[in-house]
């Protein structure tokens, strides 16, 4: 098969997430670095088979929120590295034609930035400015009703200059002021920074948030909105957040935020993706810009959110398919750093067919550090809780699905030479079960599915580059799509219940199959009457009539 030439890295590319503080610990600390994450590039390359890398943030942090409070956003926090270490990882990877993405957090700094410190030092300050500051209402209370994500208001009190400033998440995390031009001036400089240092793209950390209503207008209340919501989140979801973000001048930035990256699109083609929480897809899709000029692409989140139904899948899927504007590049998430781990969502069984859906879907997939493992939450006993968002709002809190890595069933599951217990967070269970070496060498594990699916993607052009194609006339326990290009077609059945079921599909009549996701099976099958086990997917080769 001849590689797309049309397509760039970013679309044909599968991205790892890896949250530095739970990857690989080489200083016996219980804290991941990125020393470990470069001794480890070979399993992502090779071993696994992964295209580009993202870090979660590195910078110099109080950790107030696990960095991203930043308090430098030129340096690497020494519990991790320092730069050096980075340009070597850089360099290590491109070795390797590994890409490399890393975090940028625009919308706040931690308060011991020396920005803020300047800022909230008198009203005078050069930098007063440079963050939303703003006066109390006459009886004293915050200046609107704008809440923080991580509960209670978005407005702290400064006693020393009188005024409040804003936090739309931690009051250790205080929201810069992107209409200042200086502002946008500075963080363009750190884009620079990392640019020069040869990173080949960003994840832009609620991209969304950085323009806000510049009145400061009140939020209108939603009394209705919380029923709707997944996982909800107290409080915040008793507004609209209309006001609070996503103002219009937005997409400003990110046209010249993209115009910036553009230039240094010199060897390699530079990307940035935006965290971007909206579930309205036209809203959403706005973000690719009007002449898709903005960010490459907004992080689709549809599937962390989606009941493990056949029919609710096809229904995300279709619709994103919809939405998308004429050119724009669709992707999928199954799991990150703020949400229930994938097989804890769904189900060990169902994180097979998972897998196999998020690789053969049209789109560019981010897996999750440990879901092609299978790892699962964590439960965390009170007195190791470190996430602060555990303790405003139980629910929420994001520590089970940041715990090491299990790539052993040995001393720390290998992630640490550390003393047993004294990790940043504590290892799972059944970390002696599902590792990393144990399920190398079992055949039918989730990583060798993973595994297969990455190099079975990576060879064909029908699932990098074809187009996507809904199947219907399957049960409604099964989800089937086409993803063909001229030369090539490709089923991919996916059964969503734990019964066994028969599928007929119309038109072609015999495929072979490529992948079965109980990696037991292959060869030639009859279209007309295929029988596909309980929690099992098919990948299909259509054999032309
Ligand atoms: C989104 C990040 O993914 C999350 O981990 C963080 O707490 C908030 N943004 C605030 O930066």
């Amino acid at each position: 098969m001849t590689p797309s030439t049309s397509h760039l890295w970013w679309q044909t590319g599968v991205i790892y997430q890896i949250y530095p503080r739970s990857f690989k610990d080489t200083t016996g600390n219980g804290v991941g670095d990125l020393r470990g994450i470069i001794e480890k590039l070979d399993y992502l390359s090779d071993t696994l088979g992964v295209d580009a890398i993202w870090l979660s943030p590195f910078y110099p942090s109080p950790m107030a929120d696990f960095g991203y409070d930043v308090a430098d956003y030129t340096d690497v926090d020494p519990l991790f590295g320092d730069l050096a270490t980075f340009d070597e990882l850089v360099a290590r990877a491109h070795e390797r034609n590994l890409q490399l993405l890393i975090d940028l957090v625009p919308n706040h700094t931690s308060d011991r930035h020396p920005w803020f410190i300047e800022s909230r030092s008198t009203r005078d300050s050069r930098k007063r400015d440079w963050y939303v500051w703003a006066d109390p209402q006459p009886d004293g209370s915050p200046p609107n009703n704008w809440l923080s994500v991580f509960g209670g208001s978005a407005w702290e009190w400064d006693e020393a200059t009188g005024q409040y400033y804003l936090h739309s998440f931690l009051k250790e995390q205080p929201d810069l002021n992107w209409r200042n031009p200086e502002v946008k001036e500075a963080m363009f400089d750190v884009v620079r920074f990392w640019l020069e240092r040869d990173v080949d793209g960003f994840r832009v950390d609620v991209a969304h948030y950085i323009m806000k209503d510049p009145q400061l207008r009140d939020n209108p209340l939603d009394p209705e909105r919380a029923k709707s919501i997944h996982r909800p989140m107290g409080d915040y979801d008793s507004q609209f957040h209309v006001r609070d973000s996503g103002h219009p001048d937005v997409h400003d930035v990110y046209r010249e935020f993209r115009q910036l990256l553009d230039s240094y699109n010199d060897e390699n083609p530079r990307v940035s993706i935006g965290e971007i929480h909206i579930f309205d897809w036209e809203e959403w899709a706005t973000y690719y810009g009007e002449d898709l000029d903005e960010l490459h692409m907004p992080f689709n989140f549809a599937l962390l959110n989606v009941d493990w139904r056949a029919e609710a899948v096809r229904k995300v899927v279709d619709s994103l398919e919809e939405a998308l504007p004429q050119g724009a590049w669709p992707n999928y998430v199954l799991g990150n750093h703020d949400e229930p781990r994938l097989a804890s969502r769904y189900g060990r069984e169902e994180a097979r067919v998972a897998a196999m859906l998020l690789l053969t879907l049209r789109g560019t997939p981010t897996i999750y550090y440990g879901d092609e493992i299978g790892m699962v939450d964590v439960p965390i006993p009170p007195e190791q809780l470190q996430d602060p968002w555990g303790e405003t709002l139980p629910q929420m809190g994001r520590d089970p699905c940041r715990t090491p890595m299990q790539w052993t069933g040995g001393p720390n599951a290998g992630f640490s030479p550390a003393q047993t217990g004294e990790l940043w967070l504590p290892l799972a269970d059944d970390y002696q079960s599902v590792n990393v070496e144990r399920e190398l060498g079992e055949p039918a594990s989730l990583l060798n599915l993973t595994r297969r699916l990455l190099a079975y993607r990576a060879a064909i052009p029908a699932l990098t580059v074809g187009g996507y194609e809904p199947v219907d006339g399957v049960p409604e326990t099964c989800y089937a799509y086409l993803r063909e290009t001229d030369e090539q077609r490709v089923l991919v059945i996916l059964n969503f219940s734990d019964r066994e079921e028969r599928v007929r599909i119309a038109g072609p009549e015999r495929g072979e199959i490529a992948l079965s996701s109980h990696l037991d099976r292959s060869g030639g099958v009859d279209l007309r009457a295929l029988s596909v086990r309980g929690n099992e997917g098919l990948i299909i080769e259509l054999v032309p009539s």
